[in-house]
């Protein structure tokens, strides 16, 4: 028999706007969300089209590859695609009438992805607040999906959109307002940075990610373009200089670490939070955790992912009770990152030492928050998630019991 090719059940065309790369499939749906950065660039780059395939072995069910010749033939043929370029793309323009806003506001839901947990009203809220304009900065712990969310958003309007992570940079005057720089020829000029690009692009949609973890000279720079009464950005510090219009219709998304288990997050000036409207990201209930877990690694044992999501819970309990022996709760990143291993055949223990654990500070002995963690963990390692782990007398027991 001929071997049958593999067919995409979604075929995208990566296109730019403002520095990222977005997916669009040929009905006009965006996928950026479902796609990693580095597929939708080379796509880009490559000039090639990519296709969403079930995988036969993905922790996901499908994973996104390029569609070769011979697929898109194959694909024609079955003509269950339509791979004929899509120009028009349907949109989800934001309306400008009353009623079709909150049409769209209320119809929002349907734009989160599937593997973003968030409830319904906090993203409607966050989808409101982009709709109308306004700074908008997303809270909460490390690994809450903060940033997770925020290009949610960004993707799910239908607006020219750049990421800037503040985080990263060591330089914040290069990032945001530009360099100097001289040659012989030109004598002194200066570029500017693709932010200045960025604000003077009409309805464009900034991320600005991590942002309480800039230098305060950012946090400076960007005081006087967040404020809704001046909007605009200097370029020099003396006060007279040239300064740059924020344009009409842009809106910025920050994400900002609140929490003071997170030691490296300065602590934001007050006047520079004044000028957004919070967001707050909730932690996930062992429920969420649960479903959420369940829904991305569908072969991983499902007892040992509510183990995973328990242990989880446990954790982020202890840590906001009165008495905490430990300062922080396990994080929803650091779960999807254990499940991971424990896809690719890595005992719950193992995977606990190599994820959990290094976060976990093991100074103080028996008393220390290490052991405290690993203490919580090891309840859960005896049930058969990891069956070497079982003494003999506890398989004694099993099989008396039994
Ligand atoms: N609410 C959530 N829903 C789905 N996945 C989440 C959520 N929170 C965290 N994750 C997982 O953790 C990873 C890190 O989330 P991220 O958005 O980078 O966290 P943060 O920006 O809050 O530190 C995500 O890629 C995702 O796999
Ligand atoms: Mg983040």
């Amino acid at each position: 028999m001929a071997k049958q090719i593999l067919l995409p059940d979604v075929v995208c065309k990566v296109e730019k706007s403002g520095n990222r790369f977005n997916a669009w499939s040929t009905d006009g749906t965006k996928f950026t969300s479902e796609i990693t950065h580095g597929c939708r660039k080379n796509a880009f780059n490559g000039d090639y089209l990519i296709g969403r395939f079930v995988s036969t072995n993905g922790n996901k069910g499908t994973s996104w590859r390029k569609v070769t010749d011979k697929v898109l033939s194959a694909l024609e043929n079955s003509s269950s695609i339509n791979t004929t370029s899509n120009t028009d793309n349907v949109s989800v323009d934001v309306p400008s009438d009353h009623a079709e806003v909150l049409d769209f506001i209320h119809t929002s839901y349907s734009l989160k992805p599937t593997a973003l947990m968030m409830s319904e009203l906090k993203w409607k809220y966050l989808v409101r607040s982009a709709v109308r304009g306004k700074n908008i900065m997303m809270t909460g712990p490390a690994g809450c999906g903060k940033t997770m969310a925020g290009k949610a958003v960004v993707n799910s309007l239908d607006r020219p959109d750049f990421y800037f992570n503040l985080g990263a940079t060591q330089d914040p005057r290069s990032t945001l307002i530009g360099n100097t720089h001289f040659d012989t020829k030109n004598g002194t000029y200066f570029s500017e940075s693709l932010f200045v690009k960025a604000i003077q692009t009409e309805n464009a949609v900034i991320l600005l990610d991590e942002l309480s973890r800039a230098h305060p000279d950012a946090w400076n720079i960007l005081m006087t373009v967040l404020d809704y009464g001046q909007r605009y950005l200097r370029l020099d510090e003396a006060n007279n200089s040239e300064t740059i219009k924020v344009a009409h219709g842009v809106t910025f998304v920050a994400t900002a670490n609140i929490g003071n288990e997170y030691t490296s997050t300065r602590v934001m000036d007050k006047a520079l939070m004044d000028r957004f409207t919070i967001v707050e990201m909730d932690v996930l209930s062992e429920e969420d955790e649960t479903q959420l877990l369940n829904y991305m690694f569908p072969h991983v044992d499902s007892k040992t992912l509510g183990n995973v999501a328990k242990i989880a819970s446990l954790t982020r309990t202890e840590s906001s009770s009165e008495t905490a022996r430990i300062t922080s709760g396990i994080s929803t990143r650091t779960t999807v990152e254990l499940c991971g291993l424990l896809y690719d055949g890595f005992s719950l223990e193992e995977s606990s030492e190599v994820s959990i654990y290094p976060q976990y500070d093991a100074t103080g002995g028996v008393d220390s928050e290490r052991t405290f963690v690993k203490q919580i963990v090891q309840k859960f390692c005896d049930d058969g998630s990891s069956d070497d782990l079982f003494n003999e007398d506890e398989m004694a027991e099993a099989e008396a019991t039994n």
